[in-house]
């Protein structure tokens, strides 16, 4: 059973897309991938549970994830003849890199299968062939946290950083229920700094900023020093127009409910929301669930 890790990014998001550093954290949840033999390479398949989606590796095909497997696929010198099972704990479109995790726990499901072993920059490599037909242009970091795990300063083209906690901390995660692509979302972004560059260049030096502070305070195990970083970098998103009536009402009542800090995480126009509140996760969980939002807490770090 091969099994890869979804992500929160606390810092950085879309500066990441333009050459800035970013620092995620990889949760507990993601997604686990079983792979076994079939006769040939036409009964190729994966099926994707809970959503009940069966995945044919097809380059020309008109679903994205058909084209996805294909690509992923690829990085086999022979097209494997595997039916590949897999399960998500995350949700999708929700901004916690459940694609990336998809693509990693699957070649992983299928490389335990031919008994391949790969270094971490390859399995990325791999991944990002199979998000690109999603996303474009991806960063990478979605795909850098799947296969590495951890806390990561991560900046496009570099070998991730790894960044150590004195000891491993909980994050919640608030699902406001709200869907968005990160392809739009990223192209929304990309058109607003072309009609004022500096500006939003500006924005993504701030990031920058909060990303080389965020990872001290991290090392240092201040974890207020953390949340005031998640506020910050939130209104810089916001300023974006990143975020939703939904996500301002999350943070805010995180923040009443004794969070340091909170923010909109990944691609924003909804998504999921993050809160740094240690000792009051479980005030914070339940703020969450009486507004009728899942939510969680996740171990990081670990
Ligand atoms: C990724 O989860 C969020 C974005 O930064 C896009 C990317 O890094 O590719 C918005």
């Amino acid at each position: 059973m091969a099994r890869a890790h979804g992500k929160a990014i606390l810092l950085g998001e879309h500066g990441v897309v333009f050459g800035r550093p970013a620092l995620a954290v990889a949760l507990d949840r993601g997604v686990v991938a079983r792979a076994t033999a079939v006769a040939s390479t036409s009964d190729c398949t994966l099926h994707i549970e809970p959503w009940g989606v069966t995945v044919v590796p097809d380059a020309s095909s008109s679903r994205d994830l058909d084209r996805a497997f294909a690509a992923l696929l690829d990085a086999y010198r022979e097209a494997p003849r595997v039916r590949v099972e897999a399960r998500t704990e995350l949700p999708g479109g929700a901004g916690l890199g459940s694609s990336a995790a998809l693509s990693v726990a699957v070649l992983r499901a299928i490389d335990e299968l031919l008994g391949i072993e790969r270094m971490i920059a390859e399995v990325i490599a791999c991944s990002l062939a199979w998000e690109r037909v999603f996303h474009g242009a991806p960063s990478g970091i979605d795909s850098a946290l799947a296969a590495e795990g951890g806390i990561l300063v991560y900046r496009k083209g570099e070998a991730p950083e790894v960044v150590s906690a004195p000891k491993p901390f909980r994050i919640c995660v608030g699902d406001t229920g709200e869907r968005s692509s990160t392809r739009s979302m990223v192209d929304a972004v990309a058109r607003l700094r072309e009609r004022n560059r500096a500006k939003i260049d500006l924005v993504f030096d701030s990031m920058a900023a909060l990303v080389r502070n965020g990872r001290l305070a991290i090392e240092a195990g201040d974890h207020a020093a953390v949340g005031q970083l998640l506020d910050l970098n939130h209104a810089l998103l916001a300023s974006l127009m990143l975020s939703t009536e939904v996500v301002e009402s999350m943070c805010a009542s995180a923040r009443g409910a004794g969070a340091f800090g909170a923010k909109v995480t990944g691609a924003g126009g909804g998504g999921c929301v993050i809160a740094l509140a240690p000792g009051k996760e479980d005030d914070v969980i339940e703020a969450w669930k009486a507004a009728g939002r899942d939510a969680w807490i996740s171990e990081v770090g670990a």
